[in-house]
């Protein structure tokens, strides 16, 4: 790191005002974002990004699964740029953090680099990926994945929403089809900041979290087909329920996951009763299943151990019990001289640092199998995200955004 370079430090009221100003778009009664993804909250977050990147001077790009893309010109425009950014779509109990404090700082260090007047060797390109949440449209991280040739662009544009939209559809619906196809935008590398979404930094009083792994993820699909019948006049043993049997699923997996743990974990996150009533014996149920692990032996043994719990329950309780595996993303292991340059720049400038493993999934686990990628970790407070409460200190998510630029300026180089 150069030593001007080093004095350099991003805005901290800036990227603050930054982040209190997009939290208005979609803010909840409990101080938390709800802005699904291709809904009317992320159009109007959307709009509000792309007028900030052109006004900071970036060539903005859409492409056609709606990522954003804008673009910094570097002194040697024959290399592809080095890529930052995250997510703007939030949980529908989402917080004012996750992914957006990874977007913003990305726009925080194009303002400091133009406000100082640093032009890099090789181009910048500030990422908004579309649908990193994966709540409204699975699987989560859609679009990066489309990126790097996980899914087709057809595949991604025929996905649903549980009221049957499509994404082709909802991109419509708000205007951000792009016109670029998806990949046209290359990139020489990755740096995504983001909350830690779990204790460790917190727990440690450690600002910097270097990231140099992520879980693995499963995504089941379940039904379960028992039979409807009468809650009064049913005798207790003719019961085919598919509430009670989901009630000892749950908790199969739970015992599962805590068998397997300390690095396994298991959610079931969604359930739905078809035609819920009062006084009817639950006949049928829809529900998903996340589990994850750092370690791909140990999802390969969740997996067969659900399974074989699963059988177990359906046939003693006599219901039909499919459980379809929807998405699998095997755990990640970072570029190690990305993750080394975020080591050594979180110690250069002073910051408290360990390597850490992400338990959520992120955009930049996608990209690192196609190109080199890093992230960097600050804490939140107790370790909550996906969730209304979720906070973040404004010094530690300044201390983030500065780790993040000094590791894009090291990437890309300071033109002499
Ligand atoms: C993304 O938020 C995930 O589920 O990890
Ligand atoms: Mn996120
Ligand atoms: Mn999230």
């Amino acid at each position: 790191m150069s030593k001007i370079a080093s004095n350099l430090q991003i805005d901290s009221a800036r990227l603050w005002d930054t982040i209190h100003e997009t939290a208005k778009f979609g803010a909840t009664a409990k101080g938390g974002v709800r802005r699904l993804t291709l809904g009317p909250e992320d159009k109007q977050v959307r709009d509000w990004f792309r007028n900030a990147c052109e006004a900071a001077g970036l060539d903005v790009q859409v492409d056609a699964l709606g990522s954003m893309f804008g673009l910094r010109k570097g002194r040697d425009m024959t290399k592809p740029p080095v890529g930052l950014g995250s997510h703007l779509d939030t949980q529908p109990t989402g917080g004012k953090f996750d992914g957006v404090l990874g977007t913003l700082a990305a726009l925080e260090v194009v303002r400091t680099l133009n406000d100082a007047g640093i032009e890099t060797e090789i181009p910048i390109c500030i990422v908004n990926w579309t649908n990193e949440e994966g709540s409204r449209f699975a699987p989560a991280m859609m679009a990066s994945a489309a990126y790097v040739g996980d899914f087709t662009t057809e595949n991604i544009l025929s996905r649903r929403d549980a009221e049957g939209v499509t994404v082709a559809e909802a991109l419509d619906g708000i205007g951000y089809r792009g016109a670029s196809p998806v990949g046209t935008q290359k990139f020489s590398g990755f740096v995504e900041l983001h909350i830690e979404q779990g204790p460790i930094l917190e727990a440690e009083a450690k600002t910097i979290g270097v990231v140099d792994s992520g879980q693995g993820v499963l995504w089941y699909d379940g039904k379960i087909t028992g039979f409807e019948s009468h809650a009064g006049s049913t005798p207790m043993r003719l019961r085919r329920d598919a509430l009670a049997t989901l009630s000892e699923i749950v908790l199969a997996m739970e015992r599962i996951a805590t068998t397997h743990g300390p690095n396994a974990v298991g959610t079931v996150g969604e359930a739905v009763i078809a035609n819920p009533s009062r006084n009817v014996i639950p006949g049928e149920i829809a529900f998903t299943m996340d589990c994850r692990s750092a370690d791909a032996a140990i999802m390969d043994a969740l997996d067969a151990d659900l399974r074989a719990a699963i059988a177990e329950i359906a046939a003693r309780r006599k219901v039909d019990v499919t459980l379809d595996l929807v998405w699998r993303k095997p755990p990640t292991h970072f570029d190690a001289k990305f993750v080394d340059t975020v080591e050594n720049v979180a110690g250069a400038l002073g910051y408290s640092h360990r390597r850490i493993t992400s338990g959520a999934g992120h955009d930049s686990c996608n990209l690192n199998t196609i190109m080199p990628a890093a992230m960097v970790f600050v804490p939140c407070k107790d370790g909550v995200s996906h969730n209304e409460l979720e906070d973040a200190t404004q010094a530690d998510c300044t201390a983030g955004a500065n780790v993040l630029m000094h590791t894009v300026l090291a990437l890309a180089g300071v033109a002499s």
